[in-house]
């Protein structure tokens, strides 16, 4: 059936890209501004916070839980805190779109308050595997009815005192880390998150900053220890959310594949965890260079100056993978214009995402032209050195912004348009996305 909703877009061979461009604040940082704001005690003030509807769904959730969230006419947000334990019962089922970070986080903070709370979301995310929250967070005492396979719509009975926990991550996820230290925040003693793979730690970094008691150990086999002392009192702040490196990835790579780009992007967050496409886009030759390094909101930052540039393929590193999880469809557009053949391995997190990632870059992939080979957890993508892609073709985007996007960008080097068959998704996280590749167009 086709959806008389759905907007398609197509995108056309590009003339260079010029100029200087500042994305929008990282999706990560601005989901936790939010949450640890609402549980704090007194006004926190964001500035830079991402206004896409993953992060709105959000605001509303803490909203119908109780903060006062509001947003200033100049783009500043106000965030009046609960207090840890405050969070009330919200009257309706809280709708989360399509965001998977909204719903595993907030997953674990109601988890340890005494209050029920129905989830729900859209078709993209009530395909996607809960049980990986559900598990740990029954372990601390949580009561979840959730639908066939672990699946949205589910229910939470928080439990308070819930028990503390020490768990191991059997897979890297820094949302189900996460949902499991914020569920610790109202937790009496201590909860363990063991992480054998280092995942991103914008949750470690900001429940210290708000004061929460909770260190990071490395063990002697090199999984990292975070600990969280639970019952906290956290202290509102004044948050600068730095630029989302993820975002970024699809001008980066649209300006080294584009001939004859030169773009700046300004304010780009590159801390170690979510950094990896910049150094596996630099391995494969691309001219990225880092201006103006510095530290935002105790992130580190700077400024991409980025110049089309002659890719060639290689092996990608499996230990990269957790530090750029979400770049990688856009990588395999770099890949699908680079000389020689890109192979990536250790992807199989990526099918669990939007969409199933590496299924449905293939398929799209294969139908503009590209030679793609898809296994089991990777993609082997033999580039076209440099030459145009086919093209000509309509893409599905599975309610899946980063497809979305990634197919925008390969619409600028294809000779015939592609196009995407629902836009809309894009605003999830990156809303002046096409406002920002038409300004670079001038
Ligand atoms: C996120 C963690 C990652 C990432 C997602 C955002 C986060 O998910 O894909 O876009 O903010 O913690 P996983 O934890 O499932 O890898």
């Amino acid at each position: 059936m086709t959806d008389q909703t759905a907007t398609p877009r197509s995108f056309s061979a590009s003339v260079p890209l010029k100029g200087g461009i500042a994305i929008p604040g990282d999706k990560s940082i601005s989901h936790r501004s939010l949450m640890l704001s609402a549980l704090a005690v007194g006004e926190s003030r964001v500035t830079g916070l991402l206004e896409g509807h993953d992060v709105l769904a959000t605001a509303a959730a803490m909203r119908a839980m109780g903060a006062t969230i509001e947003r200033r006419d100049d783009g500043e947000w106000r965030i009046h805190g609960v207090g840890v334990g405050g969070l009330l019962q919200p009257r309706e089922a809280l709708d989360m779109g399509n965001s998977g970070t909204s719903t595993r986080l907030l997953m674990g903070l109601v988890a340890s308050h005494p209050i029920t709370t129905t989830f729900v979301g859209d078709a993209s995310l009530s395909g996607r595997p809960m049980g990986r929250v559900i598990d740990p967070l029954s372990q601390m005492g949580a009561d979840i009815s959730a639908s066939p396979g672990g699946r949205l719509p589910l229910m939470v009975r928080g439990l308070t005192p819930a028990i503390p926990l020490s768990y191991r991550l059997p897979m890297a996820s820094a949302q189900v880390k996460s949902a499991i230290l914020l569920a610790g925040l109202n937790t009496p003693g201590i909860t363990e998150v063991i992480e054998p793979v280092p995942t991103r730690d914008h949750s470690e970094r900001m429940l210290k900053g708000f004061g929460a008691d909770l260190a990071v150990e490395l063990g002697s086999d090199g999984t990292r220890h975070i600990r969280i002392r639970g019952e906290a009192e956290l202290k509102p702040q004044t948050i600068v959310v730095p630029g989302d490196p993820s975002s970024a990835a699809f001008f980066i790579v649209a300006a080294l594949i584009v001939p004859g780009s030169d773009i700046t992007i300004a304010n780009v967050g590159l801390n170690p965890t979510r950094a990896g496409l910049v150094e596996v886009l630099q391995q494969m030759g691309g001219d990225i260079s880092l201006v103006n390094a510095r530290t935002v909101g105790g992130e580190p930052v700077a400024d991409l100056r980025v110049r089309h540039s002659a890719l060639k393929g290689i092996a990608v590193d499996p230990a990269v993978v957790p530090s750029m999880v979400d770049e990688f469809p856009i990588l395999f557009v770099a890949a699908a214009l680079a000389e020689g053949r890109t192979v990536t391995t250790g992807l199989d997190e990526l099918r669990v995402k939007e969409s199933d990632r590496i299924a449905v870059m293939a398929a799209g992939l294969k139908a503009i032209g590209a030679r793609v080979e898809e296994s089991d957890d990777g993609l082997i993508i033999d580039g076209t050195g440099g030459d145009p892609l086919p093209g000509g073709a309509t893409i599905a985007g599975h309610l899946d912004h980063r497809i979305c996007m990634s197919f925008a960008i390969a619409g600028l080097v294809s000779k015939a348009p592609v196009t995407i068959d629902d836009i809309a998704p894009v605003a999830t996280s990156f809303p002046n996305f096409e406002a920002l590749l038409a300004g670079l167009q001038q």
